[in-house]
């Protein structure tokens, strides 16, 4: 493995390019191959059997691309499948995501914790054990909103429609003395905005993407795999879904147009009938 090697990250969707963008801003010498697995999306109402063999093939392709650490830009594919992705490369960095339980404690006055996120994150072992470890003295609310996964790939993050779906599932939470919320899955990290303006300038958004990236960072930095100069950086957009809807939705998400290539994800696929 070499330092100019390439960042691989990947996502159900578009949701990771929010933390693609933390990662330009922290490690601008770096090198990325992003993934979205579209032809698979949703992961997050799949069992955690199925996005481990999704997440698994996405990360095949990303290190056959010499990825020199996998980052899981996915709160789902981290909570379903982050040990068995180490189990079976373990000589690979790999870095995921989860929700910012802990620092949520720090920051509520009401006791009362929203934790956004999709189904398959809230049952998740892992989310449990993040629970019982932290918020012992708190009140966890788990708010599972698999709809606004769907609202940001369809690019209506900023539309009506999501202002309104979004006040219907943080009402009651709200309601019941909610003063913080952990943007638990990737997506919801281009709804901010909408949320604030539906929680009000009170309610503490617990955002960990500058965290993450920066643990991407320190574990490069740590195997001696930092890119030490820019000269031959890239930078590559890969989907398993549809070309042209990835390549308007990078231009409307990121504010530039981006070259998008097709990667093959894994067919067989068992729940869901995929679309992209
Ligand atoms: N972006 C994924 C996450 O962070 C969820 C999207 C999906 O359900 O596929 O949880």
């Amino acid at each position: 493995v070499s330092s100019q090697q390439p960042i691989g990250i990947f996502d159900s969707g578009l949701g990771g390019l929010s933390v693609l963008r933390e990662v330009w801003q922290q490690l601008p010498l770096e090198s990325t191959v992003y993934i979205a697995d579209q032809a698979n999306l949703p992961y997050g109402t799949r069992p955690a059997g199925e996005i481990q063999a999704l997440s698994e093939a996405i990360m095949r392709q990303l290190l056959r691309q010499k990825a020199k650490l996998v980052f899981v830009a996915c709160n789902t594919a981290s909570a379903a499948a982050l040990d068995h992705l180490r189990s079976t490369f373990p000589d690979t960095a790999i870095v995921g995501m989860e929700p910012a339980v802990k620092p949520a404690t720090a920051h509520t006055r009401s006791g009362v914790i929203g934790v956004l996120a999709t189904g398959s994150t809230l049952q998740a072992d892992r989310y449990a054990s993040l629970v019982t470890r932290f918020a012992r003295d708190t009140s966890i609310i788990p708010i599972a909103a698999p709809e606004l996964v769907e609202i940001v790939e369809a690019g209506l993050a900023a539309s009506e429609q999501c202002k309104i779906l979004v006040r219907r599932i943080l009402a009651k939470p709200l309601a019941q003395g909610m003063d913080t919320l952990v943007l638990g899955c990737t997506h919801f990290q281009f709804l901010k905005k909408t949320i604030r303006d539906v929680g009000g300038p009170e309610l503490v958004i617990i955002d960990p993407n500058a965290a993450v990236a920066g643990q991407a960072g320190r574990v490069l930095a740590k195997r001696n795999l930092s890119a030490g100069k820019a000269a031959n950086r890239y930078i590559k957009f890969q989907t398993t879904g549809n070309l042209a809807l990835m390549h308007m939705r990078l231009l409307e998400m990121l504010g530039k147009e981006w070259d998008v290539s097709s990667v093959p994800g894994l067919t067989t696929n068992p729940t869901h009938p995929g679309r992209g």
